[in-house]
């Protein structure tokens, strides 16, 4: 396994990582006092992200369950059945390819092209802060917020305010947590709210009003795209660039052109940016040979299910089919962002590798986290 993705992880939840690699060693299915019923095998995880009769995002342990008191029961992410499917199928022709594909290109040149300069005069760039920018970019213009930089770093920081709050074996929001998330998550969902009753089609707001979404269910929506669509891209990036660093591949982009998009691939697996599902034993059900019992909460461990197969860093490696993208989910709960995360790691990548060879001049670990991340990634031409 790379050195700094360990360090990382090791930064982020100094025991609770060593603690859960320790745990994939012990079977695919394991049952563990405070946390519930651990899954490390990608096949089994699809089943039960497949099965949403007896594993569901509502109920006690559940991703539900931690998020509902912040953003309301109508969010997606805390939705299952007839009530999820409906938005599901309102928000489907939300993120097409060519929506994201422009929205980039409107939000992202700015940032890019300071990228761009930098590493072109041969300065260095801090990647950490550069794709913060371009990840606060993105979710401020899908709600609506006309932002300048210090906005975009704002908005993220609220995001890792509230994400922080939140550890593998947190089960439930205390009611001061509740507050101060609600009242971070106010900037979001305020401004949303004008958006929506403008209704500009050019912002997700105005086009979740189109699409028949009443307010709440888009400020709910709002909320959730907050909480799930900043982080996890703008952490992915700076250490997707140090890995391609670090292992030498980037050495070969220039020769390879479809080499780039494979790193990409390679990089989520062996990072897992979402590194692990929550979900709430609705009726007795088994996982593998693991009878479980309703009212019992289920960690997928994202992370152990990827590095089950592989714990380096190797593009040329064929994703074996059972994993299947877990890292994005499975089944109806399948990211809906995952054609803007796509996008946007795309844009920001293809501008920082087109100055390879870099090289890393300064790296910081952030301590404290959920996701873990780089605080600094500083690169420059080689
Ligand atoms: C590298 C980037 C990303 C990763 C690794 C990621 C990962 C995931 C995963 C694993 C799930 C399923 C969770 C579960 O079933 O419990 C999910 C769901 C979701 N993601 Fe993403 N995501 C990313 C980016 C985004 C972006 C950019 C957005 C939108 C702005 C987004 C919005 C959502 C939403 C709203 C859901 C809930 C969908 C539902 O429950 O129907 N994600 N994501």
């Amino acid at each position: 396994m790379s050195r700094h993705e360990r360090l990382l992880y090791l930064a982020a939840h100094p025991l609770a990582y060593p603690f859960l690699r320790l745990v994939a060693h012990a079977g695919p299915v394991v049952r563990v006092p405070r946390l519930g019923v651990v899954v490390n095998d990608a096949t089994l995880a699809h089943q039960v992200l497949r099965d949403t009769s007896a594993f569901r995002k509502t109920g006690p342990g559940s991703s539900g369950a931690l998020w509902s008191p912040v953003v309301g029961s109508a969010a997606l992410l805390n939705m299952e059945d007839a009530d999820h499917k409906v938005m599901r199928r309102k928000l489907s022709g939300l993120f097409t390819a060519g929506y994201v594909d422009d929205l980039c290109d409107r939000v992202l040149v700015g940032p890019l092209a300071v990228l761009a300069d930098r590493l072109a005069s041969g300065r260095p760039v801090d990647l950490v802060d550069t794709t913060r920018i371009c990840a606060g970019a993105v979710i401020c213009a899908l709600v609506g917020i006309d932002a300048d930089e210090a906005t975009c770093r704002r908005m993220f920081a609220h995001g890792e305010e509230i994400t922080a709050m939140v550890r593998l074996s947190t089960k439930e929001l205390s009611p001061t947590q509740v507050r101060t998330a609600k009242r971070v998550l106010g900037e979001i969902t305020s401004p949303a709210a004008v958006t929506y009753e403008s209704g500009d089609e050019k912002t997700v707001m105005g086009r979740m009003r189109e699409l028949g979404l009443s307010k709440d269910e888009a400020l709910g929506t709002a909320a959730a795209l907050f909480l799930t669509g900043t982080e996890t891209v703008a952490t992915l990036v700076p250490r997707l660039i140090a890995l391609l660093c670090d292992s030498g591949v980037q050495g070969r982009l220039a020769d390879e052109p479809d080499l780039l998009d494979r790193c990409i691939e390679e990089a989520l697996r062996v990072t897992t940016p979402s590194p692990a599902m929550l979900r709430s034993v609705a009726e007795p059900a088994r996982i593998g040979r693991m009878k479980v019992r309703p009212g019992e909460r289920v960690l997928i461990a994202t992370h152990n299910c990827a590095r089950a197969h592989g714990h380096d860093f190797d593009p040329d490696r064929v994703p074996p089919p059972e994993l299947n993208r877990l890292w994005f989910g499975s089944g109806t709960h399948f990211c809906i962002g995952y054609p803007l995360a796509m996008a946007e790691i795309r844009a920001l990548a293809r501008t920082v590798t087109r100055f390879a060879p870099l090289r890393v001049v300064r790296r910081r670990y952030s301590t404290g986290v959920l996701i873990p991340t780089y605080r600094v990634l500083e690169v420059a031409r080689a």
